[in-house]
Order: structure tokens, then sequence, then C-alpha cells
């Protein structure tokens, strides 16, 4: 196990970038709200305890704040269901199962703010009522074990996590650290949850989601590192403050793990709204030919698109933010990208094991200058299927590199074909339209 686990860790790159600067220790902050936030250790919790259950919940639900793991469900709202919902007991989940290649920002979250991460969580658990909660932390991030486990000691000695928190008698919440194997499929929320009980990570149908039967069968609340380290100063600061920026339908600001072509790569934090030039220009990035939004899930964006917003009513991300300069051949981005998703596929539903493999060989004999307008037309088709047919939503968006670079970068197919195209009477344009 060891030595898979190291094998794991010096795995190479997805992309030859350099990679210290992912380790950095520090953060640019680009509005004034959570990174300026001068948070105190048990002050959100003191705040909670003080307006009880209904009130502290208000707070979460008028603020706006939606998950941060990239979907954006309202947190108030998924909170609510859970604590409404019937059970024996109930339990938070912290999904610190950072996947999506180019997001690092809930690693340094937990590198350098876990106690608020933490308090977030503990919260939660008043709110619902729970008294177990789990941090699920991806296996490639085990090495912030030792420093974890020194902060939950740190707050169970400040009577922040434990028994009677805060004083409040009979109000008891621990959590536990489970580690993740490496699998990219277990930050799937219901795959994370089969993870917690032992079982291997296949995603659950959905519904009945994890807030009324989640962990072993009961209400769980499932959020993302940011959503709870979020929460903690929201209940101090108030839904005013934390709506002072962002977007009617995207509240706040966002973190952003900013990589690749770029001479000022890392953290940063955004308020909703901001346009992908904005950032462009302010991260150092020249020539930028495209950027990926969200990590392959998400959104592949050229030039024509830089005008769009960060937000969940145009760009939605879970914080991947991925610049690619005018030098890189978007082919082997978007090759590099099927090949994540073929390797991750869980393999328990056909469109997405079969089809993410399709995917795959496809675009390598095209790639490789053997396609013809057909291939593309089973492009299209086959990620039409994965997208529509998979069971969970790895394959819902496997395809998305390869339709958004058809839309966006048909010249890479293009090329390709044309350069030992046989067919006669050969219609590019229809190929790729
Ligand atoms: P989803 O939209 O199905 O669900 C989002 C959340 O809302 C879940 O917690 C779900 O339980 C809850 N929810 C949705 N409808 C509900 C309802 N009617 N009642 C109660 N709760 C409800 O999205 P999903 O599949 O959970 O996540 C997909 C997102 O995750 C994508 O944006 C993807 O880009 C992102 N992602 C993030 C990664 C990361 O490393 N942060 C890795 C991989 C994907």
């Amino acid at each position: 196990i060891e030595r898979l686990a190291n094998q794991i860790e010096t795995a190479a790159p997805l992309h030859n970038w350099p990679q210290d600067w992912m380790h950095t220790d520090s953060a640019v902050h680009k509005t004034n709200l959570l990174l300026e936030d001068s948070f105190v250790p048990g002050a959100g919790l003191r705040t909670t305890l003080a307006r009880g259950t209904d009130a502290a919940l208000e707070i979460i639900t008028h603020s706006g704040l939606r998950g941060r793991g990239g979907a954006g469900f309202a947190t108030g709202r998924k909170w609510r269901l859970c604590k409404a919902a019937a059970g024996d007991a109930r339990y938070v989940v912290c999904n610190a199962d950072e996947g999506e290649p180019g997001t690092f920002k809930d690693r340094w979250l937990l590198q350098q703010q876990a106690e608020r991460v933490l308090e977030g969580m503990a919260i939660c658990a008043f709110i619902i009522g729970a008294r177990q909660g789990f941090l699920y932390l991806r296996g490639e991030y085990r090495y912030l074990l030792p420093h974890l486990q020194t902060t939950l000691a740190q707050q169970r000695r400040q009577g922040l996590l434990g028994k009677n928190i805060g004083g409040e008698p009979g109000f008891e919440f621990d959590v536990d650290i489970v580690i993740g194997a490496g699998a990219y499929i277990c930050g799937e929320e219901s795959a994370l949850i089969e993870s917690l009980e032992g079982k291997p990570g296949i995603p659950r149908n959905r519904p009945p989601f994890p807030v009324t039967q989640g962990y072993l069968g009961q209400p769980t609340v499932v959020n993302n590192v940011e959503t709870f380290w979020a929460a903690a100063s929201i209940i101090v600061n108030g839904a005013d403050w934390f709506k002072s920026v962002g977007t009617p339908e995207s509240s706040g600001s966002k973190l952003l793990s900013i990589s690749g072509d770029c001479t000022a790569p890392g953290i940063y934090e955004y308020p909703f709204g901001i346009t992908v030039h904005q950032i462009l220009r302010e991260c150092g990035a020249m020539n930028t030919q495209a950027v990926q939004i969200g990590g392959p899930a998400g959104t592949l964006i050229g030039r024509a698109d830089f005008q769009r917003k960060i937000g969940f009513e145009d760009l939605s991300t879970g914080g991947s933010f991925m610049v690619f300069g005018e030098t890189r051949d978007m082919m082997t981005v978007v090759q590099n990208f099927t090949k994540f998703f073929a390797h991750e596929s869980c393999g328990f539903c056909t469109p997405c094991r079969v089809g993410t493999t399709l995917l795959k060989h496809n675009l390598e004999k095209i790639a490789t200058g053997h396609g013809t307008h057909l291939d593309i037309q089973t492009l299209r088709e086959t990620s039409n299927l994965v997208q529509r047919y998979a069971h969970c939503g790895l394959g819902h968006t496997a395809a998305n590199p390869i339709l958004n670079s058809l839309q966006s970068f048909p010249e890479i197919f293009g090329q390709r074909l044309a350069a030992r195209s046989f067919t006669p009477n050969f219609d590019l344009d229809a190929a790729l339209s």
C-alpha cells in the first residue's frame, strides 16, 4: 500500500508545468472579503449558539452562499432540507477529495486555514443537529494528515469540537478524517459516501439526495471545503457583508486556482462577475488562446469568449482556471483531458466505461492524421451518447473538452483531416458543423 501511495504521489503531472508554485503558502485577494477576514477561532460558533439554529440558518440562506465544489446548490437550502429530513442521526461531510485537474485551492485552505473549515462544519452540525462529521481527504493529499490531526486536537482543546461545545449543554460534535485512495470519482458525493461506508466508490442513483439518505442511509450534508470555510465567516460578518460583492445569482467571491501559461499562477480570490479577460490580465497571461474553466468537466473557451463572466449564471467553476498560451497544441490538451476521464471512469456503467475509451481512441486516430470526416461524426455521436446516458456526473461531463473544442477550435480537427483526406467530395465544413 505504501509503495502504491508513493507511486501516486510521484505520478507525472498532467501537464509539464512547473509544480513548485502549487505549494504556495500565500494567496492573492482581489476583493476585500473572505481572505481579508480576520477570522477569530470560535467566533462563528459563538454567534451561531447565541442566535440559535433558525436565525443562524437564515443568515446562511440570506447570504446566497452556493456550493463551492462547482454545481452551486444553495447552501442554506441544503442545510434546511437536511435539518427537516427524518432520521436517527445526521452527518456532516466535508468533501476534500479535490480531484478536478487544475484545482488546488482546497489544498491551500486545508494547509492554511483548516480551523476555519472545521468551524464551518461544526456550525453546520449545530444547525442540522449532527454529532459526527467526516473530512474525506483526497488520497494524494495524505501528507496534510499530520497537520489536520494537530488542528483537530487544538479545536478539541479549545472546546470547539467534542462535548458541550462552546458551553452549550448537549451540543456534541467531532470530525474523523478519512483518506481516499486516489480515485477521482470519489469526489462525486454519493461515491464518496459509498467509500466512507467502506464500499467501492460507485455513485448511487440520485434522488434520493444525501440530505435525506446519505451516510448509512441517514440525512447528510456534503459540502466542499471552501463552502464550510465561507460559512464560518458569513455567520460572523452577516449576509449583507457577503452579498456586498458578486452578482444577484452568485453572491460573494470565489477562490480560483490559476495555473498554466501565465507569469503569476496561484490562488486568487475574485468577486463573482469578474471577466475572464480581467483575470488573464492580472495573472500575467499573454497571447492566450484558450482557458479551461472549472477543469475538464467545465468549459473550454477561446478568445471570442474572454469577455464572459465567472459566476453560476455564466461560467460556473469549482475553482480551476487553466491558461493555455498560443504555442500550446489544443489537440494535445483535449487528448489529455479525454485520457483522464477514460482512466478515471469507475467502470460501473457501459456508456461511460466504453464511451470514454472510444473517445480517447477516436481522438488519437484524428490527432495522428488517420481520421476522416466520419470520425468527427462518430466523435460527436459518442460524445452525445456518453453525456446523455452515463450514470453520473463524470460521464455527463467527460465529453465536454471535445464538444467545447469542436465548437471553439474546429480548426484543430480540420487541419488533421485535411492533411490526408482521401474521401471523394469531402465537405470539411459539414463535418465540423
Ligand atoms: P448536482 O447539481 O447534482 O448536485 C449539487 C449538490 O446539490 C449536491 O450536493 C446534491 O446533493 C445537491 N442537490 C441537487 N439537487 C438537490 C435536490 N433536489 N435536493 C437536495 N439536494 C440536491 O452536482 P454534482 O453532480 O453533485 O456535482 C457536479 C459538480 O462538481 C460539477 O460542477 C463539477 O464540475 C464539480 N466537480 C468538482 C470537483 C472538485 O474537485 N471540486 C471534481 C469533479 C467535479
